[in-house]
């Protein structure tokens, strides 16, 4: 039996899982795996009263967790850049593995955590979606294959968001005050639904599976805010489900890398992926497509996650070869990485909403505006106007257009005259 010592970083949410799981099946991950967790030290902002700490000692200072050596592995669960950043380099640094949470810290300074001193010691399987072991799927199970794409439902927000707004038709700003007051969203909601998360969440996606490089810059970024009731209605009757998708696809022109709201057919596994669930799909040459789904978030759900790490880390110890030999962090380094294909470049299929006055002709200046770009349309919904409802949406989905060429016409079709306030457009997700 191998005995690890562990030093936890903060105290919150995820902290407190790690403590109930180890409290509640310590004994039964000792018995499967062969390692003991003991937590022998925690370090946070301040003490939580009703807390069991479980014997380990607590101080207000985060040096203490890399200056004790009786600490052999160090969970940061603070989050963010600052301090977190900071813990990681010094504990890197003197040789003290890390198992962090953190998908910010990552996605900004993965290069560097991952190339630096220690860099085989930081392992991050609960930064991206919570429970589901995706990381060890990509880098272990799915090591094998040539990954060709991605499409992941990976902030569990916007999904509980869109999943409100279409089963009770209750506006976005309705369904996000519901969703602070039940602890889904944030009291600042702008990480999650306007993209942010995701996106760091893609980018490690990108780097394990795709590119090799820790590279937020490199993914496109739109949030939900611009979605109302009635796309999710309109999406409805052409047969789709509103989702918002982190999607990496590799193409012969490049790596296409981006989160934005998409259009999924209602028949599609991830269409089915409802309320605070995560999912990711992945199509790979081998072993073709691959579903990974489960709880993105919560207390229990991360530790999980943060747990597998530490046990991992703990049986390497026990086989003799340390620390640093079959980690998530050696399995990025890989061939030169292919270039990532400027977001004007993607192609695909739009659904546009455009709120039309009610005047005859107005169809055919629509549609006399699109052909100048050459972007012709496979289907359309026009309801009749009423005295109540003086402005007509005319719903639209083109074939595939690259992004250049629809975003000149959707400039194009909001100067005219005959539109009555701004165009909603969303993407097609490619064949899932
Ligand atoms: N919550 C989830 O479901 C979830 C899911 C996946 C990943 N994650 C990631 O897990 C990490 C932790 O998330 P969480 O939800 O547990 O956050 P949290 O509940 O806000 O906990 C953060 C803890 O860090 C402490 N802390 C903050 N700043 C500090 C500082 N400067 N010095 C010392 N301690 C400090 C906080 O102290 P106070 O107690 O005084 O606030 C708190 O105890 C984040 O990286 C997050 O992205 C969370």
């Amino acid at each position: 039996m191998t005995e690890i010592k562990l030093g936890i970083a903060g105290l919150g949410t995820v902290a407190q899982g790690v403590l109930a799981l180890i409290r509640r099946n310590g004994a039964l991950m000792a018995q499967r795996s062969g390692v003991t967790l003991r937590v022998v030290r925690i370090a946070s902002r301040r003490e939580k009263p009703g807390v069991d700490l479980m014997g380990a000692q607590f101080s207000t200072d985060l040096d203490d967790l890399v200056s004790d050596p009786d600490v052999d592995v160090i969970l940061e669960l603070i989050g963010g850049e600052g301090v977190a950043l900071d813990l990681i380099r010094r504990a890197l640094a003197s040789n003290t593995p890390v198992v962090t949470a953190n998908k910010a810290v990552l996605a900004a300074h993965g290069n560097e955590l991952m190339s630096g001193p220690g860099k085989q010691q930081l392992r991050f399987e609960a930064s991206v979606a919570g429970a589901i072991p995706i990381i060890q799927g990509m880098s272990g199970g799915l090591a094998a294959n040539r990954l060709d794409s991605l499409f992941g439902i990976i902030n569990g927000t916007c999904n509980y968001i869109f999943g409100e707004m279409e089963s009770n038709g209750t506006p976005f700003d309705e369904v996000l005050a519901e969703a602070q007051r039940l602890g889904y969203a944030e009291a600042d909601p702008s990480f999650d639904i306007d993209g942010v998360d995701a996106a760091h969440k893609l980018t490690i996606l990108l780097a394990l599976g795709f590119t090799g490089e820790y590279d937020l810059s490199a993914v496109h970024i739109e949030g939900i805010r611009h979605v109302t009731v009635a796309d999710i209605q309109f999406a409805k009757e052409l047969g789709y489900k509103i989702k918002h998708l982190g999607i990496i696809q590799n193409t012969a022109a490049g790596v296409e890398a981006r989160v934005h709201c998409a259009l999924v057919p209602s028949n599609a596994l991830l269409a089915n992926v409802n309320g605070v669930m995560n999912a990711v799909q992945i199509i790979s040459d081998g072993a073709g497509e691959t579903l990974f789904s489960g709880p993105g978030a919560g207390g229990e759900a991360t530790a999980s996650a943060v747990l597998s790490d530490a046990l991992a880390l703990g049986k390497q110890f026990s086989t003799g070869n340390g620390i640093g030999v079959d980690t998530q962090a050696s399995e990025t380094t890989q061939a030169p990485s292919p270039a990532i294909l400027p977001m004007a470049e993607v192609t695909s299929a739009n659904y546009l909403r455009i709120p039309t006055l009610d005047q005859p002709g107005v169809f055919a200046q629509v549609t006399q505006a699109l052909s100048e770009f050459s972007i012709s349309i496979d289907a359309a919904i026009q309801h009749e106007a009423s005295a109540s409802q003086p402005v007509v949406d005319i719903v639209l989905l083109t074939n595939n257009v690259v992004e250049s060429a629809m975003n000149a016409a959707l400039e194009r079709l909001q100067g005219l005259d005959i539109v009555a306030a701004d165009i909603v457009r969303l993407r097609v997700a490619p064949a899932l």
